[in-house]
Protein backbone atom coordinates (compact mmCIF):
# COMPACT_ATOMS: atom_id res chain seq x y z
CA UNK A 1 0.00 0.00 0.00
CA UNK A 2 1.11 3.47 -1.09
CA UNK A 3 0.45 6.37 1.06
CA UNK A 4 0.27 9.97 0.21
CA UNK A 5 0.82 12.46 3.00
CA UNK A 6 0.74 16.29 2.74
CA UNK A 7 3.37 18.16 4.44
CA UNK A 8 2.83 21.02 6.28
CA UNK A 9 5.74 22.15 8.18
CA UNK A 10 4.51 25.96 9.46
CA UNK A 11 6.16 28.10 11.07
CA UNK A 12 8.76 28.27 13.98
CA UNK A 13 9.51 24.60 14.87
CA UNK A 14 6.88 22.89 13.01
CA UNK A 15 9.77 23.13 10.11
CA UNK A 16 12.43 21.45 12.26
CA UNK A 17 9.90 18.97 13.43
CA UNK A 18 7.95 17.75 10.13
CA UNK A 19 11.28 17.00 8.24
CA UNK A 20 11.77 14.44 11.25
CA UNK A 21 8.32 13.03 10.73
CA UNK A 22 8.81 12.53 7.40
CA UNK A 23 12.18 9.95 7.97
CA UNK A 24 10.73 8.55 10.36
CA UNK A 25 7.74 7.54 8.28
CA UNK A 26 10.27 6.53 5.40
CA UNK A 27 12.00 4.33 7.67
CA UNK A 28 9.39 2.09 8.37
CA UNK A 29 10.64 -1.55 8.12
CA UNK A 30 9.76 -3.06 4.07
CA UNK A 31 8.44 -5.32 5.46
CA UNK A 32 5.15 -3.91 6.42
CA UNK A 33 4.45 -3.60 2.98
CA UNK A 34 3.89 0.30 3.59
CA UNK A 35 5.25 2.75 0.93
CA UNK A 36 4.73 6.65 1.20
CA UNK A 37 4.92 9.42 -1.15
CA UNK A 38 4.95 12.99 0.43
CA UNK A 39 4.01 16.38 -0.90
CA UNK A 40 5.21 19.75 0.10
CA UNK A 41 2.58 22.37 1.80
CA UNK A 42 2.21 25.82 2.94
CA UNK A 43 0.20 27.24 5.57
CA UNK A 44 0.89 29.46 8.08
CA UNK A 45 1.77 33.00 9.25
CA UNK A 46 4.43 33.02 6.85
CA UNK A 47 2.64 31.53 4.01
CA UNK A 48 0.25 34.27 5.03
CA UNK A 49 2.77 36.99 4.52
CA UNK A 50 3.91 35.81 1.35
CA UNK A 51 0.71 35.06 -0.01
CA UNK A 52 -1.95 37.39 1.64
CA UNK A 53 -3.51 34.03 2.78
CA UNK A 54 -2.95 31.32 6.26
CA UNK A 55 -4.46 28.71 4.31
CA UNK A 56 -3.75 28.65 0.07
CA UNK A 57 -6.72 27.04 -1.32
CA UNK A 58 -4.01 24.78 -3.21
CA UNK A 59 -3.15 23.23 0.04
CA UNK A 60 -6.68 22.35 1.12
CA UNK A 61 -7.30 20.81 -2.97
CA UNK A 62 -4.10 18.56 -3.16
CA UNK A 63 -4.90 17.48 0.95
CA UNK A 64 -8.44 16.60 -0.44
CA UNK A 65 -8.02 15.20 -4.05
CA UNK A 66 -4.50 13.63 -3.63
CA UNK A 67 -3.56 12.61 0.28
CA UNK A 68 -4.55 10.00 2.44
CA UNK A 69 -3.48 11.98 5.77
CA UNK A 70 -0.85 14.90 6.14
CA UNK A 71 1.37 15.84 9.40
CA UNK A 72 0.97 19.39 10.49
CA UNK A 73 3.21 21.51 12.61
CA UNK A 74 2.90 24.62 14.43
CA UNK A 75 1.39 27.77 13.60
CA UNK A 76 2.42 31.05 15.09
CA UNK A 77 -0.95 33.18 15.22
CA UNK A 78 0.05 36.78 16.02
CA UNK A 79 -0.50 38.42 19.52
CA UNK A 80 -3.25 41.30 18.11
CA UNK A 81 -5.44 40.38 15.37
CA UNK A 82 -4.39 40.92 11.94
CA UNK A 83 -7.07 41.70 8.94
CA UNK A 84 -7.53 38.66 7.12
CA UNK A 85 -5.57 36.23 9.11
CA UNK A 86 -7.35 33.23 10.72
CA UNK A 87 -5.99 30.06 12.46
CA UNK A 88 -5.09 27.59 9.31
CA UNK A 89 -5.97 24.65 11.31
CA UNK A 90 -9.52 25.69 12.58
CA UNK A 91 -9.89 25.91 8.69
CA UNK A 92 -8.61 22.72 7.72
CA UNK A 93 -10.40 21.09 10.14
CA UNK A 94 -13.52 22.30 9.02
CA UNK A 95 -12.87 22.16 5.23
CA UNK A 96 -12.31 18.18 5.75
CA UNK A 97 -14.44 17.72 8.51
CA UNK A 98 -12.03 16.82 10.61
CA UNK A 99 -14.98 15.66 13.85
CA UNK A 100 -12.46 14.20 16.16
CA UNK A 101 -9.40 15.94 17.88
CA UNK A 102 -7.61 12.56 19.39
CA UNK A 103 -4.93 13.65 21.78
CA UNK A 104 -3.20 10.64 23.59
CA UNK A 105 -1.27 11.47 26.93
CA UNK A 106 0.91 8.78 28.10
CA UNK A 107 4.35 8.69 30.12
CA UNK A 108 6.78 5.64 30.19
CA UNK A 109 5.78 2.80 32.05
CA UNK A 110 8.66 3.57 34.66
CA UNK A 111 7.43 6.51 35.62
CA UNK A 112 6.66 7.57 39.33
CA UNK A 113 2.89 7.30 38.42
CA UNK A 114 2.46 5.85 34.82
CA UNK A 115 -0.80 7.67 33.03
CA UNK A 116 -1.88 6.11 29.67
CA UNK A 117 -5.29 7.96 28.41
CA UNK A 118 -6.81 9.22 25.43
CA UNK A 119 -8.88 12.06 25.28
CA UNK A 120 -11.58 12.63 22.51
CA UNK A 121 -12.68 15.56 21.84
CA UNK A 122 -15.72 16.74 19.63
CA UNK A 123 -14.39 19.44 16.91
CA UNK A 124 -17.30 20.76 14.66
CA UNK A 125 -19.93 22.57 17.46
CA UNK A 126 -20.43 23.38 20.87
CA UNK A 127 -19.47 26.57 21.70
CA UNK A 128 -16.81 27.02 19.16
CA UNK A 129 -19.71 27.51 16.26
CA UNK A 130 -18.89 31.05 17.20
CA UNK A 131 -22.23 32.46 16.89
CA UNK A 132 -22.07 35.17 19.50
CA UNK A 133 -23.44 38.63 19.68
CA UNK A 134 -23.43 41.71 21.79
CA UNK A 135 -26.03 44.55 22.84
CA UNK A 136 -26.87 47.19 25.29
CA UNK A 137 -28.79 47.06 27.85
CA UNK A 138 -29.73 49.89 29.97
CA UNK A 139 -27.28 48.11 32.78
CA UNK A 140 -24.62 47.75 30.40
CA UNK A 141 -23.67 45.84 27.17
CA UNK A 142 -24.64 42.03 27.19
CA UNK A 143 -22.34 39.08 25.30
CA UNK A 144 -24.19 35.76 24.32
CA UNK A 145 -22.97 33.18 22.40
CA UNK A 146 -24.69 29.70 21.17
CA UNK A 147 -23.56 26.25 22.64
CA UNK A 148 -24.89 23.72 19.81
CA UNK A 149 -24.57 20.40 20.50
CA UNK A 150 -26.26 17.35 17.97
CA UNK A 151 -27.25 14.01 18.62
CA UNK A 152 -25.28 13.64 14.85
CA UNK A 153 -22.02 14.86 16.27
CA UNK A 154 -22.38 13.59 19.61
CA UNK A 155 -22.96 10.05 18.26
CA UNK A 156 -20.42 9.94 15.63
CA UNK A 157 -17.84 11.61 18.37
CA UNK A 158 -18.68 8.75 21.17
CA UNK A 159 -18.89 6.09 18.63
CA UNK A 160 -14.87 6.78 17.48
CA UNK A 161 -14.15 7.04 21.40
CA UNK A 162 -15.61 3.54 21.49
CA UNK A 163 -13.98 2.09 18.44
CA UNK A 164 -10.55 3.76 20.09
CA UNK A 165 -11.10 1.92 23.32
CA UNK A 166 -11.10 -0.98 21.29
CA UNK A 167 -8.22 -0.67 19.26
CA UNK A 168 -6.62 0.20 22.72
CA UNK A 169 -7.82 -2.83 23.74
CA UNK A 170 -6.37 -4.89 20.75
CA UNK A 171 -3.31 -3.25 20.91
CA UNK A 172 -2.44 -4.61 24.23
CA UNK A 173 -4.01 -7.99 23.75
CA UNK A 174 -1.15 -7.77 21.22
CA UNK A 175 1.42 -7.89 24.00
CA UNK A 176 2.04 -4.20 24.59
CA UNK A 177 2.31 -3.30 28.78
CA UNK A 178 -0.26 -1.42 29.57
CA UNK A 179 -1.73 0.06 32.70
CA UNK A 180 -5.13 -0.42 31.71
CA UNK A 181 -7.31 -4.07 32.29
CA UNK A 182 -10.15 -3.28 30.02
CA UNK A 183 -11.17 -0.59 28.07
CA UNK A 184 -13.01 1.79 29.13
CA UNK A 185 -14.76 4.98 27.87
CA UNK A 186 -15.68 8.71 30.04
CA UNK A 187 -18.17 10.44 28.83
CA UNK A 188 -17.32 14.22 30.64
CA UNK A 189 -20.52 16.17 30.61
CA UNK A 190 -22.46 19.10 32.57
CA UNK A 191 -26.01 17.63 32.43
CA UNK A 192 -26.84 18.56 36.05
CA UNK A 193 -26.22 22.22 34.81
CA UNK A 194 -27.16 22.17 31.04
CA UNK A 195 -29.51 19.55 30.75
CA UNK A 196 -30.72 20.23 27.56
CA UNK A 197 -27.35 20.54 25.61
CA UNK A 198 -24.97 18.77 27.53
CA UNK A 199 -27.95 16.24 28.45
CA UNK A 200 -28.06 15.73 24.86
CA UNK A 201 -24.44 14.75 24.76
CA UNK A 202 -24.63 12.66 27.73
CA UNK A 203 -27.57 10.52 26.58
CA UNK A 204 -26.40 10.17 22.80
CA UNK A 205 -23.05 9.45 23.57
CA UNK A 206 -24.58 6.27 25.82
CA UNK A 207 -26.70 5.17 23.10
CA UNK A 208 -23.81 5.10 20.85
CA UNK A 209 -21.71 2.95 23.23
CA UNK A 210 -24.81 0.76 23.76
CA UNK A 211 -24.36 -0.47 20.44
CA UNK A 212 -23.23 -4.27 20.80
CA UNK A 213 -19.69 -3.71 19.15
CA UNK A 214 -19.19 -1.75 22.19
CA UNK A 215 -19.97 -4.77 24.69
CA UNK A 216 -16.66 -5.41 25.98
CA UNK A 217 -15.89 -1.89 26.68
CA UNK A 218 -17.22 -0.32 30.27
CA UNK A 219 -18.61 3.25 29.85
CA UNK A 220 -18.95 5.65 32.83
CA UNK A 221 -19.60 9.35 33.14
CA UNK A 222 -17.98 11.95 34.94
CA UNK A 223 -19.07 15.71 35.55
CA UNK A 224 -16.59 17.75 34.18
CA UNK A 225 -15.09 20.01 37.18
CA UNK A 226 -15.09 17.26 39.40
CA UNK A 227 -13.06 15.33 36.11
CA UNK A 228 -10.68 17.76 36.54
CA UNK A 229 -9.72 17.42 40.15
CA UNK A 230 -9.43 13.47 39.73
CA UNK A 231 -7.60 14.11 36.39
CA UNK A 232 -4.86 15.06 38.64
CA UNK A 233 -5.35 13.48 41.70
CA UNK A 234 -5.60 10.02 39.95
CA UNK A 235 -4.98 10.09 36.37
CA UNK A 236 -4.21 6.51 35.80
CA UNK A 237 -7.69 6.13 36.27
CA UNK A 238 -8.36 6.79 32.97
CA UNK A 239 -8.75 5.18 29.66
CA UNK A 240 -10.66 7.40 27.20
CA UNK A 241 -11.98 10.42 27.33
CA UNK A 242 -15.14 11.91 25.38
CA UNK A 243 -16.47 15.30 25.51
CA UNK A 244 -17.48 17.81 23.67
CA UNK A 245 -15.50 20.93 21.85
CA UNK A 246 -14.83 22.99 25.15
CA UNK A 247 -14.64 20.72 27.49
CA UNK A 248 -12.39 18.90 25.80
CA UNK A 249 -10.72 21.97 24.76
CA UNK A 250 -9.50 22.69 28.44
CA UNK A 251 -8.83 18.57 29.43
CA UNK A 252 -6.77 17.58 26.94
CA UNK A 253 -4.54 20.99 27.28
CA UNK A 254 -5.02 20.26 31.55
CA UNK A 255 -3.94 16.22 30.74
CA UNK A 256 -0.68 17.17 28.48
CA UNK A 257 0.40 19.16 31.50
CA UNK A 258 0.79 15.57 33.10
CA UNK A 259 3.31 14.09 31.00
CA UNK A 260 6.09 17.61 31.61
CA UNK A 261 6.78 18.53 28.00
CA UNK A 262 4.83 19.86 25.52
CA UNK A 263 7.22 18.17 23.69
CA UNK A 264 6.05 14.78 24.14
CA UNK A 265 1.89 15.49 23.40
CA UNK A 266 0.68 14.03 20.00
CA UNK A 267 -2.45 14.82 18.67
CA UNK A 268 -4.61 13.46 15.41
CA UNK A 269 -7.43 15.34 14.01
CA UNK A 270 -9.26 12.49 12.06
CA UNK A 271 -12.52 12.44 9.99
CA UNK A 272 -14.14 9.82 7.48
CA UNK A 273 -10.77 7.99 5.76
CA UNK A 274 -8.62 11.06 6.28
CA UNK A 275 -6.13 11.87 9.99
CA UNK A 276 -3.70 14.73 10.11
CA UNK A 277 -0.59 14.26 12.76
CA UNK A 278 -0.17 17.52 14.38
CA UNK A 279 1.83 17.83 17.69
CA UNK A 280 0.23 19.65 20.76
CA UNK A 281 2.79 22.35 21.25
CA UNK A 282 2.93 25.53 19.25
CA UNK A 283 5.73 27.03 16.82
CA UNK A 284 7.88 27.57 19.78
CA UNK A 285 9.44 31.32 19.02
CA UNK A 286 11.83 31.01 22.10
CA UNK A 287 13.43 28.22 20.98
CA UNK A 288 13.74 27.91 16.74
CA UNK A 289 16.69 28.01 14.93
CA UNK A 290 18.40 26.47 17.23
CA UNK A 291 18.38 22.39 16.96
CA UNK A 292 16.88 21.91 19.86
CA UNK A 293 13.39 21.08 20.11
CA UNK A 294 12.13 17.66 20.92
CA UNK A 295 10.71 15.90 18.12
CA UNK A 296 8.57 13.30 19.98
CA UNK A 297 5.56 14.96 19.59
CA UNK A 298 5.81 15.06 16.00
CA UNK A 299 7.11 11.23 15.65
CA UNK A 300 4.05 9.99 17.80
CA UNK A 301 1.84 12.51 15.56
CA UNK A 302 2.41 10.06 12.54
CA UNK A 303 2.31 7.12 14.22
CA UNK A 304 -1.24 8.39 15.54
CA UNK A 305 -2.27 9.27 11.92
CA UNK A 306 -1.27 5.54 10.69
CA UNK A 307 -3.54 3.89 13.41
CA UNK A 308 -6.53 6.29 11.74
CA UNK A 309 -5.07 4.98 8.28
CA UNK A 310 -5.31 1.42 9.49
CA UNK A 311 -1.83 0.94 9.75
CA UNK A 312 -1.35 -0.14 13.59
CA UNK A 313 1.85 -2.37 13.12
CA UNK A 314 3.54 0.70 11.51
CA UNK A 315 2.24 2.80 14.35
CA UNK A 316 3.30 0.43 16.66
CA UNK A 317 6.33 0.39 15.53
CA UNK A 318 7.61 4.14 16.08
CA UNK A 319 6.04 4.21 19.24
CA UNK A 320 7.84 1.52 20.53
CA UNK A 321 11.09 3.01 19.36
CA UNK A 322 9.87 6.33 20.74
CA UNK A 323 9.45 4.66 24.15
CA UNK A 324 12.20 2.90 24.03
CA UNK A 325 14.68 5.85 23.83
CA UNK A 326 12.41 7.95 27.11
CA UNK A 327 12.88 4.67 29.15
CA UNK A 328 16.78 5.00 28.05
CA UNK A 329 16.85 8.25 28.93
CA UNK A 330 20.59 8.99 27.49
CA UNK A 331 19.28 10.72 24.55
CA UNK A 332 17.17 13.51 26.18
CA UNK A 333 16.14 16.82 24.53
CA UNK A 334 16.46 19.78 26.58
CA UNK A 335 12.97 20.36 27.59
CA UNK A 336 13.20 16.55 29.38
CA UNK A 337 16.32 18.18 31.11
CA UNK A 338 18.80 16.24 28.21
CA UNK A 339 21.21 17.87 26.04
CA UNK A 340 20.85 16.23 22.80
CA UNK A 341 19.95 18.21 19.81
CA UNK A 342 16.87 17.06 17.59
CA UNK A 343 19.07 15.40 14.95
CA UNK A 344 20.65 13.09 18.06
CA UNK A 345 16.97 12.33 19.44
CA UNK A 346 15.64 11.34 15.44
CA UNK A 347 19.04 9.08 14.94
CA UNK A 348 18.25 7.24 18.18
CA UNK A 349 14.70 6.66 17.45
CA UNK A 350 15.65 5.76 13.35
CA UNK A 351 18.46 3.19 14.85
CA UNK A 352 15.68 1.71 17.16
CA UNK A 353 13.36 1.16 13.77
P1 LIG B 1 4.43 26.80 22.40
O1 LIG B 1 3.82 25.46 22.47
O2 LIG B 1 4.97 27.22 21.09
O3 LIG B 1 5.60 26.89 23.48
C1 LIG B 1 5.37 26.81 24.89
C2 LIG B 1 6.70 26.42 25.59
O4 LIG B 1 6.96 25.03 25.33
C3 LIG B 1 7.89 27.18 25.05
O5 LIG B 1 8.78 27.44 26.10
C4 LIG B 1 8.51 26.24 24.07
O6 LIG B 1 9.90 26.40 23.91
C5 LIG B 1 8.19 24.88 24.67
N1 LIG B 1 8.05 23.86 23.63
C6 LIG B 1 6.98 23.71 22.80
N2 LIG B 1 7.19 22.70 21.95
C7 LIG B 1 8.41 22.20 22.22
C8 LIG B 1 9.19 21.15 21.67
N3 LIG B 1 8.77 20.39 20.64
N4 LIG B 1 10.41 20.92 22.19
C9 LIG B 1 10.85 21.64 23.22
N5 LIG B 1 10.16 22.65 23.80
C10 LIG B 1 8.96 22.94 23.30
O7 LIG B 1 3.32 27.82 22.90
P2 LIG B 1 3.38 29.43 22.95
O8 LIG B 1 4.76 29.88 23.28
O9 LIG B 1 2.27 29.83 23.81
O10 LIG B 1 3.02 29.89 21.48
C11 LIG B 1 3.99 30.20 20.48
C12 LIG B 1 3.28 30.40 19.14
O11 LIG B 1 2.68 29.17 18.74
C13 LIG B 1 2.16 31.41 19.20
O12 LIG B 1 2.18 32.17 18.03
C14 LIG B 1 0.91 30.55 19.31
O13 LIG B 1 -0.20 31.20 18.76
C15 LIG B 1 1.29 29.37 18.49
N6 LIG B 1 0.58 28.12 18.85
C16 LIG B 1 0.19 27.31 17.82
C17 LIG B 1 -0.42 26.11 18.06
C18 LIG B 1 -0.75 25.26 16.88
O14 LIG B 1 -0.27 25.48 15.79
N7 LIG B 1 -1.57 24.25 17.04
C19 LIG B 1 -0.71 25.65 19.43
C20 LIG B 1 -0.21 26.54 20.44
C21 LIG B 1 0.40 27.73 20.15
MG1 LIG C 1 -6.24 24.12 23.08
Amino acid sequence: RTLRIGLIPGDGIGKEVIPAGRRVLEALPASLGLKFEFVDLQAGFETFEQTGAALPDKTVEVLKRECDGALFGAVSSPTKAVKGYSSPIVALRKKLDLYANVRPVKTVLTAAKPIDMVIVRENTEDLYVKEEKTFDTPEGKVAEAIKRISQRASSRIATIAGEIALRRQNIRAAGAPSIHQGPLVTITHKSNVLSQTDGLFRTTAREALADPRFKDVAVEEQIVDSMVYKLFRQPEAYDVIVAPNLYGDILSDGAAALVGSLGLVPSANVGEGFAIGEPCHGSAPDIMGQGIANPIATLRSAALMLEFLDEEAAAAKIYAAVDANLEEGRLLSPDLGGTAKTEEVVQDILRRI
